[in-house]
């Protein structure tokens, strides 16, 4: 390890954007494959991996559906969710809000109950095993409809106490946040946190983003890096204290560029910025990866580092006396460095 991934490795670190169904590593999706006698359309890991030549979100998301197939019963979302907190255990990830998907379950026959209660299982093993913290977020599948999103809340309310929030993933073309305002209205007076994609370099991205902002009013967005291209947009993120969380590796795979040259500029505006993994089977690199990364391509300073780390605790949906404790962690690994 260099001085860099060392320093990245060592700070206690918080992940808030990363769909658990975007952890599924080749060689458990086989596993899973043969233990519930799915046919997978490739003979080994390698073929497999060979496929994940994505050119943008569209063409992930063929992968990232393709995959899911393989996930039935409760056992098999515990040991999906169960090999993400092992791995990011060896990276130092103390705390996790991570995002599941619903809807791209039910609708293939298996039961909201199945999916949240094996996530559950392995969030209560991780805390004992590992000491990692999680919450979790319900996405919403934006390219279906609305009404299946306003079912999927209404099927959450058995498990309200289980989800902290509720997000908006999937292909965002012709999707615009506004769609689901009166889903996100609703989730917000049943007492949930309220975030959304704006994925990077979307038509209409900065429209989208502006909804999000104003008509929807979310607690956080998450990528969002075409703000930078509207500077009201810019200061009314900044004055509203929005977070901002940013996949500099999957950035990379589903756009021009990992945009790690727009993190820091969102640090030299004050902006909230964040960075975190998304989908790490796929756009291969966990939370150290993901920083060492955006260090790297950005030239950004430890102290640099060292605030996108704290951003995330800052901009999590922790109590504020447990992002104060988080916090005192971080700078205490700082100040023995
Ligand atoms: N689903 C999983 N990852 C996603 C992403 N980065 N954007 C939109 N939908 C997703
Ligand atoms: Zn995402």
């Amino acid at each position: 390890m260099n001085a860099i991934e060392e320093l990245v490795n060592s700070l206690p670190k918080a992940e808030l954007h990363l769909h658990i169904e975007g952890t599924l590593e080749p060689g458990l999706k086989f596993e899973l494959a043969a233990r519930n006698n799915v046919d997978l359309p490739y003979d080994s890991v390698d073929q497999m991996r060979a496929a994940y030549d994505f050119a943008d979100l569209p063409s992930f998301l063929v992968q990232y559906y393709e995959g899911m197939t393989v996930l039935l019963t409760q056992d098999d979302f515990y040991d999906l969710a169960m090999a993400y907190f092992r791995r990011i255990a060896a990276q130092n990830v103390v705390y996790v809000e991570m995002f599941f998907d619903p809807q791209a379950h039910t609708t293939r026959g298996v039961d909201f109950g199945t999916v949240i209660s094996g996530i559950r299982r392995a969030q209560h093993d991780a805390e004992e095993q590992f000491s990692i913290r999680s919450q979790l977020i319900m996405c919403f599948l934006r390219d279906l409809a609305t009404e299946s999103a306003a079912e999927t809340l209404n099927q959450a309310s058995e498990y309200r106490d289980w989800i902290v929030g509720v997000g908006l993933d999937s292909d965002e073309r012709d999707n615009p946040p506004i769609k689901f305002q009166q889903v996100f209205i609703d989730a917000r007076s049943q007492g949930y946190k309220l975030t959304m994609h704006c994925d990077v370099d979307q038509d209409d991205s900065v429209v989208h983003l502006w909804q999000c902002v104003s008509d929807i009013g979310v607690d956080r967005i998450d990528h969002g890096v075409n703000a930078l291209e509207d500077d009201q947009l810019v200061a009314e993120i900044t004055r509203r204290g929005l977070g901002l969380t940013v996949c500099p590796i999957s950035n990379g795979y589903v756009t021009d560029g990992t945009k790690s040259t727009e993190i820091k500029t969102m640090l030299d505006k004050g902006m909230l910025v964040t960075v975190n993994s998304d989908d790490p089977a796929y756009f291969p690199g966990y939370m150290t990866e993901n920083l060492v990364t955006a260090q790297r391509e950005a030239n950004l300073s430890n102290d640099e580092v060292v605030r996108l780390v704290r951003n995330a605790f800052t901009v999590s949906w922790l109590s504020d006396a447990d992002k104060q404790s988080y916090l005192s962690r971080v700078d205490e690994v700082v100040g023995a460095l």
